[in-house]
């Protein structure tokens, strides 16, 4: 997939805020500091165009990304940090799930979550949720690199057994080595048409 443009339009924290909502999207979800807005920059072969952080909980907006002028990536604000302020966390059930369940061109959602650590409570209860709305989801595991060759099939089945998914239906990727990319781009070709 040759990706010849790719821009920032919004943030909004409610749908007053969303862009027209005339091109399939994918929403990408997971823990605070997961890797969510490295995995876009990944995907998309753009060092810079999601900021990136060290510091969890940077990212509290939708954040919509017009790509090649036909379909739109939304990074959203990640879960489960303590050190946001208890306001800003009960904001963000409310703000998710009104995007999640009333957007209609959403084609499905990115769950992304460590492969270094068993999915986490927060993990499940979205990842559960989503299939109890039955929005279609694609189980990213990330981080790959910092898990050892020997390790790998262990934490994959681990944190597959966990989701009650078959461990070939998760994507164990790396934004540091790519890993992953063509697996993931396959799977969400079908929900922007190509
Ligand atoms: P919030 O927006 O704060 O929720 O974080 P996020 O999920 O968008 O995470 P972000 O992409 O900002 O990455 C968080 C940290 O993890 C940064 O220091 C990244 O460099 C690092 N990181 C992200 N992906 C990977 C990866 O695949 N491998 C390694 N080794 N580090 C990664
Ligand atoms: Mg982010």
């Amino acid at each position: 997939l040759q990706i010849h443009s790719a821009e920032f339009v919004t943030s909004a924290v409610a749908p007053e805020g969303y862009p027209p909502g005339d091109h399939p999207e994918v929403a990408f979800a997971g823990r605070s500091n997961v890797g969510k807005s490295s995995l876009i920059n990944c995907l998309l072969g753009r060092k810079k165009l999601v900021r990136t952080s060290r510091t969890p909980g940077r990212t509290q907006t939708l954040n919509f990304f017009l790509i090649n002028e036909s379909f739109y990536f939304v990074d959203l604000p990640g879960y489960g940090y303590a050190k946001v302020p208890q306001k800003i966390r009960e904001q963000w059930g409310p703000m998710i799930e009104r995007y999640l369940t009333t957007r209609r061109r959403l084609s499905g959602v990115v769950h992304i979550m460590d492969l270094r650590h068993p999915p986490t409570t927060d993990d499940l209860l979205l990842w559960n949720w989503l299939r109890e709305m039955g929005i279609p989801a694609v189980p990213v595991l990330t981080k790959a690199d910092k898990v050892s060759r020997g390790n790998r099939a262990r934490h994959l089945r681990d944190a597959s057994q966990r989701l009650g998914i078959e461990p070939r239906e998760a994507v164990v990727f790396s934004a540091v080595t790519r890993e992953g990319w063509q697996a993931l781009w396959e799977r969400l070709m079908p929900w922007i048409g190509y």
